[in-house]
């Protein structure tokens, strides 16, 4: 059965509910992140044999997020080093690719100098692309490729007439990267929470009532069986 699958090419995920795991299992909230980046950690390694998954982006810390307590954002900082740190040589064994996507510039020092050194290190691997959404807004990627083109056309080198969705879409954070095929939402809830709001106009969704720490690769093995009963029109008939 799983043969006869068509395998979607990127998959996008928000990560949701590490607060209510924490709570269930009577932890403090950063102990439900602890379990989510292990989650994430499990997830991308047992991806090889999945190959036809080219790339994968995980909604780790949104625009909105800052507004967190300072002791959830701090150890929410905290534990992407970690991951960092930890999880380098898996990138490597794994032939895995990391890129994020989001105003890098506004990460504070340490994280961004982390996250330079693995996009560096890991540029040339060929396998998976794991794509980590930090201080992302899809309405600040909308607003900063507005604003790249309106200076573009401002100095005269950009025919405002030449803008239309093709051109615009160049100056997303990562142009290169096809559109989500599937966007799964975990612990339920029917929200799109400010997430690839571009890129994701045609992607088929997928909630499921798993909280992000619990969710693995069985249960993104149901979410390609959902996707595959879907009729892909894109708008046509
Ligand atoms: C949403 O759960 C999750 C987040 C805001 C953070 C996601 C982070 C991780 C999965 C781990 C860290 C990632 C890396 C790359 C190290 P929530 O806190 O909103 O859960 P709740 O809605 O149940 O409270």
């Amino acid at each position: 059965m799983e043969n006869d699958l068509v395998i979607p090419r990127h998959i996008a995920i928000i990560m949701d509910g590490n607060g209510r795991w924490a709570q269930k299992h009577s932890l403090e909230r950063c102990e439900g992140h602890r379990m989510g980046a292990e989650a994430l950690k499990k997830l991308i390694e047992n991806m090889r044999d999945l190959p036809e998954v080219k790339y994968m982006t995980f909604y780790a810390f949104s625009t909105e997020n800052w507004k967190r307590s300072e002791e959830e954002v701090s150890a929410l900082m905290h534990l992407l080093v970690e991951f960092l740190d930890m999880n380098l040589s898996i990138f490597m064994k794994n032939d895995l690719r990391l890129l994020v996507t989001g105003r890098l510039e506004g990460m504070p020092e340490e994280p961004r100098s982390k996250l330079k050194e693995a996009i560096e290190k890991t540029k040339d691997n060929k396998g998976l692309c794991v794509i980590i959404a930090l201080n992302y807004g899809g309405r600040s990627e909308i607003a900063d490729a507005a604003k790249a083109i309106a200076r573009k056309a401002a100095c005269g080198e950009l025919d405002p007439e030449k803008v239309d969705e093709k051109l615009f879409a160049e100056y997303l954070y990562n142009p290169q990267v096809p559109d989500p095929d599937l966007l799964i939402r975990t612990s339920g809830e029917l929200r799109l929470s400010n997430f690839l709001l571009w890129e994701i106009s045609y992607s088929e969704i997928y909630v499921t009532d798993t909280l992000w720490p619990d969710f693995d690769k069985n249960e993104l093995m149901e979410a390609i069986k959902s996707f595959n009963k879907r009729s892909r029109r894109f708008g046509g008939r």
